[in-house]
């Protein structure tokens, strides 16, 4: 697993900094946050708490690599579950690209050759690429 529970795994976090560089993102959370029903905010994922769920998820997407029809599913439904948040657009996705291959770099260290690196390239993209769609084909009413 790329992202253990593990000292590397909180360094790298430390450098998902995407909420740091794109504030207006944080305006669409705080909204989000202002917007849910009493059980919903009970339930909400706080900031914080959502980067470790983006890693988990970028993580998970790369385990189940082996197994495609999960790993579309799975991410389809991530992707979706996103329409229930006002203003958000599907491009806002494409916004953990460079934090993601960043935090992968941090964690490497020595061991992030070209080689890997460009691994790590085509594989965020297709996770991206993968959630854009399951935002984008996503039916409005679909429970999520
Ligand atoms: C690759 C990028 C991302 C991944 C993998 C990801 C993943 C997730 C997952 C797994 C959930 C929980 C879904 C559920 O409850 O069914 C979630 C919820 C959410 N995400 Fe993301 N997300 C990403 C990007 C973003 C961005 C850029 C925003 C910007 C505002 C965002 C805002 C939210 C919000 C507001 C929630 C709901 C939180 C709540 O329930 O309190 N996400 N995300």
């Amino acid at each position: 697993m790329l992202f253990g529970r593990s000292k590397a795994r909180n360094r790298c976090l430390g450098k998902i900094k995407l909420f740091e560089e794109h504030g207006e993102l944080l305006t669409l959370f705080e909204k989000f946050r202002e917007l849910k029903t009493k059980e919903d905010q009970a339930n909400s994922l706080e900031l914080q708490e959502h980067a470790n769920t983006v890693m988990t998820t970028l993580d998970e997407g790369i385990k189940g690599l082996d197994n495609l029809d999960a790993f579309f599913d799975f991410l389809h439904q991530v992707g979706a579950s996103h329409r229930r948040i006002p203003g958000f657009k599907a491009e806002y996705f494409w916004k953990i690209e460079q934090p993601f291959l960043e935090a992968v770099e941090t964690t490497l260290g020595d061991r992030y050759t070209e080689n890997v690196q460009n691994i790590y390239k085509i594989t965020i993209k297709f996770i991206i690429e993968t959630l854009v769609n399951g935002f984008d084909n996503a039916n409005t009413t679909t429970p999520t």
